[in-house]
């Protein structure tokens, strides 16, 4: 794992859209596999400014979200759909035609699963999977207890997800209690991770996830078997390492090939 510690989110989430552009230069057809949520928002928009600004070409990337609420129809405010074209698609020069995003009301969810996992596979596989991380250590919606080797499957959240959450909703009640989401080994596929996470509500999970045994009780920790993860964090979400200070140090000490 390379651990990554910056200032704030807006440098964090620089240097991961300079890794995705780095890969769109190099393979324009590139296949990106995407998250929601409040942590990508910046590296979203920097993707958005480096495509207004002509240096990142999109209208080749094919897409693979993480995930999706069952029972949410595509064009339901939030619904992950929403949330893609609002923060990033309206924006690009992408192919509607490039982008699958898990669908919250597949009539024939194991199905549906399988035929997204053969999706996944006919592109040629993911190159950079972008992650988040919840409060209880879950990627995806792979919540703590989840197999080490799922696959695209239904999940029902735990409570403290359904909790953090509600903040999009209203209330919890409003959250759905089921999602469609990449198993941890779809993720774990992917040829390169990006994991990001920013404030001090992530700390105890990412301490757990760097630090800590791997263990489906935190499902994020299985990329410390990923060979190119990149664990991008700010200030806050890294309080609680221990070795932050190794980290800070191996960063700054890059010979200059390997500088992001
Ligand atoms: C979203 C996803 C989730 C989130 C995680 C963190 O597609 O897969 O794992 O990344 O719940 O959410 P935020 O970023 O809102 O804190």
């Amino acid at each position: 794992m390379e651990i990554i510690i910056q200032p704030d989110p807006a440098s964090a989430s620089a240097l991961a859209a300079r890794v995705i552009v780095r890969l769109l230069r190099a393979k324009p057809d590139a296949v990106l596999g995407l998250a929601t949520g409040s942590t990508p928002l910046l590296l979203y928009r920097e993707l958005i400014r480096l495509h207004a600004a002509g240096e990142a070409d999109f209208s080749r990337v094919r897409t693979f979200n993480l995930d999706e609420y069952i029972g949410l129809a595509p064009e339901h405010p939030q619904s992950y759909h929403s949330f893609m074209w609002q923060n990033l698609f309206g924006h690009i020069n992408i192919d509607p035609r490039n982008v699958r995003i898990p669908d919250g009301q597949a009539a024939d969810v194991p199905a549906f699963c399988a035929q997204y996992e053969e999706q996944i596979r006919a592109a040629g596989g993911i190159d950079i999977q972008v992650l988040g991380i919840g409060t209880d250590g879950h990627v995806g919606f792979n919540e703590p207890s989840s197999s080490l080797a799922s696959r695209t499957r239904i999940k029902t959240l735990t409570v403290q997800t359904r909790r953090d959450n509600a903040r999009y909703f209203g209330s919890e009640d409003q959250v759905p209690q089921h999602v469609i989401t990449m198993g941890v080994g779809t993720v774990m596929d992917a040829r390169q991770c990006l994991l990001l996470a920013f404030g001090s509500a992530k700390a105890p999970a990412i301490a757990a996830a760097v630090e800590g045994p791997i263990t489906a009780m935190n499902p994020a920790s299985i990329l410390q078997m990923h060979p190119t993860a990149k664990v991008l964090l700010d200030e806050p979400a890294a309080a609680s390492l221990k070795r932050a200070d190794y980290y800070r140090w191996v960063y700054a000490s890059k010979p200059d090939w390997q500088r992001l």
